[in-house]
């Protein structure tokens, strides 16, 4: 317009902002349409151009969006009031826009969404992958009875399970305790086994029970001391309700279990009792046990594992911690903030994943609901029981590892991988933040960094989980900020990759048990066991599930990989490279390593984690 062209003829002054407005005209669709920048010149031909990075969809119903000049910075180091009065403005706007919402009691809150599209364009992504081949599972979609015997269940394995050398070796050896002892360091569920050095009083074992499983020499007083004896203990499932499968009352045990680093440097369980409380009603189950009451207790902790693996360590402490951080982030660091811009893409996606999951796997009729020993009814008892017992520690690798007494195993892949990993984002994120941050006193007075933290503990676990609640120096931010991005990608890696490979063979992982734990030994025979396991729809229904979030997404980003423009700014982009070429040594070492491995760990090698929690 003439007006628009009086812009030009006049010199610009010192831009602060830009202002941009989609406006559909007559004649042409409302559609979306992506900006990437402004580049705006004082007058024309001028040779310096100022850009206004925008890296982002516009929509008409989107109004003013405000653009600025110039890098990141803290809100301290604004200059101008103008920008810092954009800063402020543009929080209250994404806090109209995203806001918090109760999904369970006593669990971190979520994003307060009736629909999809009210994400609008820039928090919403596609997931592509290829088709799963789902025909030959969906033809058991009828049948209600269990299976016949493993015979008639190998078939089927057969079928679906023999590409995958992990789930071969899984049917091959999941019946032996070494291989038990094997899936609590490097399995799907690596995060709950813990060494100890007492016996948990809730346990009915006397060292003379156990002394025919250690060596001649020793004692269980001197293994405990020695740190040779470790513990599961599922204690949050205790007393949480169990769900009624294809109209059957399902059994939820809470057990704790034993094990012993033996001599061979293997970890095998000694001894397993499946309820917390002790009694004449709960024996306590040994190596030695007659028939298959010792096979059985290890299927009991397989089922508590599995429940305790998908709500505790994959859905709260991936895609929950993901989403909250997101929030958080959207409501109190403008875009301007560094710490907005370095933890966007690894949190972005949490938001429309977890809507969707809230309304189709946790829903009614949804794999949870019908397939599931926790289903709906237990799910928000065991998912707050699971929050409430969250500490920060644990979330933060070098402590967790420590703490739990894994970190020193030689068999330990998990925690092997998991530290080099979580060391490579701390020293990228401390970089980072050292840009910008030149001392601690300026954590303390960045009012929208400590605004955040106060959000997120508000919205987020309760006050004896040890998260800090403000940040006082340079060292803290940096923690926090590694342990959200390594919780949303390495560790979603650890706990998702790996799920179909280790429940393709159903009783390695049932989801549920259709009889209550064994009260008493000797009365459970082979044939028995069949009658305890999940019924044959259902076991291809959660098959099915797994499989069709196994397909590998089309658009998949490698971790540390951005493409939004701000990470190609010089001072970035130096740091990107470095922690990517970081990343390439951890993972050529790794691909080394599991060459020589009979069982490959491949869960953390680098070029297969995602940036962010996707699926
Ligand atoms: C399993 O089969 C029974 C009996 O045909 C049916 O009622 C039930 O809906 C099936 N469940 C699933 C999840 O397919
Ligand atoms: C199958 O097994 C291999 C190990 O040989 C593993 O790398 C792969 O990710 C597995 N999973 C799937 C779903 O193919
Ligand atoms: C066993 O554990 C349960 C649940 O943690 C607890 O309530 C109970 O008091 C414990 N019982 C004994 C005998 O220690
Ligand atoms: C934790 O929260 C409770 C109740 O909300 C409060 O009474 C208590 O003072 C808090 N403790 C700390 C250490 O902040
Ligand atoms: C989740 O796990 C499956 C394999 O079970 C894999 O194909 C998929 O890419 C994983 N997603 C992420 C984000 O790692
Ligand atoms: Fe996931």
């Amino acid at each position: 317009s003439p007006h628009e062209e009086n812009i030009f003829l006049a010199p610009l002054g010192c831009l602060l902002l830009v202002r941009l407005r989609l406006e559909a005209r007559t004649g042409f669709p409302d559609l979306d349409w992506h900006c990437s920048r402004v580049e705006v010149r004082a007058c024309p031909g001028d040779p310096d151009i100022q850009v206004f990075l925008c890296d982002r969809w516009l929509r008409t119903a989107d109004g003013d969006i405000e653009l600025r000049s110039g890098k990141l910075c803290l809100l301290m180091d604004e200059t101008e009031e103008k920008v810092k009065q954009q800063r402020i403005r543009q929080l209250e706007h994404h806090q109209k826009l995203i806001r918090w919402r109760e999904f369970v009691e006593g669990a971190p809150h979520c994003v307060d969404l009736n629909s999809l599209s009210e994400l609008g364009p820039n928090l919403r992504y596609t997931f592509k992958s290829p088709a799963a081949n789902l025909y030959y599972l969906r033809g058991f979609a009828g049948q209600a009875e269990s299976w016949t015997s493993f015979s008639e269940l190998e078939t089927v394995f057969s079928f679906i399970g023999h590409q995958n050398n992990t789930a071969k070796f899984v049917q091959a050896h999941w019946e032996e305790d070494w291989y038990f002892g094997y899936q609590c360091l490097n399995g799907c569920n690596p995060l709950l086994l813990r060494q100890t050095s007492i016996l948990p009083p809730n346990l009915s074992v006397t060292p003379d029970m156990l002394r025919p499983f250690l060596p001649d020499c020793s004692s269980l007083e001197q293994e405990l001391q020695t740190g040779n004896i470790y513990l599961l203990d599922y204690e949050v499932l205790d007393n949480v309700p169990a769900n009624v499968i294809n109209g059957k009352q399902t059994y939820l045990s809470a057990p704790l279990c034993l094990l012993h680093l033996n001599q061979r440097g293997q970890l095998v369980p000694i001894a397993i009792q499946l309820q917390q409380t002790p009694g004449p009603h709960n024996p306590l189950f040994l190596p030695s046990d007659p028939g298959c009451d010792w096979l059985l207790a290890k299927i009991f902790v397989r089922s508590a594992d599995f429940q305790c693996h998908q709500i505790a360590s994959h859905y709260l402490r991936t895609h929950m911690l993901g989403e909250l951080c997101c929030v958080s982030t959207l409501r109190q660091l403008p875009e301007t903030h560094p710490l907005h811009q370095l933890l966007m893409p690894h949190i972005r996606t949490s938001l429309q994943i977890n809507f969707q999951a809230r309304a189709s796997l946790l829903a009614a009729d949804g794999v949870f609901d019908k397939a599931m020993g926790c289903g709906l009814e237990g799910l928000p008892v065991l998912l707050s029981r699971a929050s409430d017992r969250i500490s920060y520690q644990s979330l933060c690798v070098p402590d967790d590892l420590t703490e739990r007494g894994v970190d020193k195993l030689p068999q330990s892949f998990y925690a092997q991988d998991a530290l080099r990993v979580w060391d490579a984002l701390h020293r990228f994120v401390f970089s980072w933040v050292s840009v910008y941050y030149s001392g601690d006193d300026e954590v303390q007075q960045d009012s929208e960094l400590q605004h955040w933290i106060s959000d997120l503990n508000a919205h987020g676990f309760n006050n004896h989980s040890g998260f800090p609640q403000c940040f006082r120096t340079k060292a803290e931010v940096s923690k926090f900020v590694t342990m959200i991005m390594f919780s949303c990608s390495a560790l979603h890696a650890a706990v998702n990759f790996s799920q179909l490979d280790f429940a393709l063979w159903m009783p390695n992982c049932p989801a549920y048990m259709l009889r209550p734990p064994p009260q008493v030994k000797g009365e459970v025979m082979e044939d028995d066991i069949m009658s305890f396991l999940p019924h044959v729809n259902l076991t291809c229904r959660v098959l099915t599930a797994l499989m069709l979030l196994s397909q590998p997404a089309v658009n998949f980003v490698p971790l540390c990989h951005y493409k939004d423009t701000i990470f190609r700014d010089d001072a970035h982009c130096r740091l990107v490279e470095a922690v990517q070429a970081e990343l390439k040594a951890i993972s050529d070492d790794i691909t080394e390593r599991n060459r020589h491995l009979a069982l490959p760990y491949p869960y953390l090698d680098p070029e297969h984690i995602e940036n962010s929690v996707a699926i």
